[in-house]
């Protein structure tokens, strides 16, 4: 895997990513390769805020993923070819609290730097994370509260910044 650091780099890099999110979805990881976590995300966003790169994901509390990357000063993002589709579903299907279900993936778990990836993934961002709140419903229309959120368990919104990427070479 080629490590990239440099900004511009980075920038390059989410541009080619863009598109991939609602069709191909990502995986958002955190933890560390003895204790960690992944869930498919299609809700995401690439962008720029304060001057810096960032991965924006909203994550139900709910799910296991939630507690690792509330606890973790980092969190990574996957991309991966369609092949490895049906892993994704299988990882947003399923959860972690109740079953390893990295293992019934053909997925392979990798540390980088003390945090975690897959060998199989074509693009690994490595996030810093800013940011961390609660939507909050009184500032969304109705139409969204009553399609979304009748159960009363509302997003909440991650910021990471890029701080660095991983492609597959
Ligand atoms: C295609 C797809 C996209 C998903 N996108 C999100 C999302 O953006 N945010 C979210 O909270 N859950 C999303 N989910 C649901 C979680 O991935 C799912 O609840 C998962 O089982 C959580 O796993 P965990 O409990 O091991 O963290 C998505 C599921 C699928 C299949």
């Amino acid at each position: 895997m080629k490590k990239l650091t440099e900004r511009a780099e980075i920038e390059q890099l989410q541009n080619t990513l863009v598109a991939h999110i609602p069709n191909d979805w990502a995986l958002v990881t955190a933890g560390n390769i003895d204790s960690f976590n992944t869930m498919t995300v299609a809700w995401a966003s690439l962008g720029d805020i304060w001057w810096k790169p960032v991965f924006n994901a909203w994550v139900k509390p709910s799910r296991y993923t939630y507690e690792f990357i509330e606890r973790e000063e980092f969190f990574t993002v996957q991309f991966f070819s369609p092949e490895h589709k049906d892993d994704l579903v299988i990882l947003g299907t399923k959860s972690g609290r109740d079953c390893d279900k990295v293992a019934e993936t053909g997925l392979t778990p990798m540390d980088i730097d003390g945090k975690v990836t897959f060998e199989e993934a074509l693009v690994t961002l490595v996030c810093r994370k800013l940011y961390s709140q609660p939507l909050d419903p009184a500032g969304l229309p109705e139409d969204v509260v009553n399609q979304y959120y009748q159960d009363g368990e509302v997003h909440t919104h991650f910021i990471g910044e890029i701080v660095e990427a991983y492609v597959k070479e």
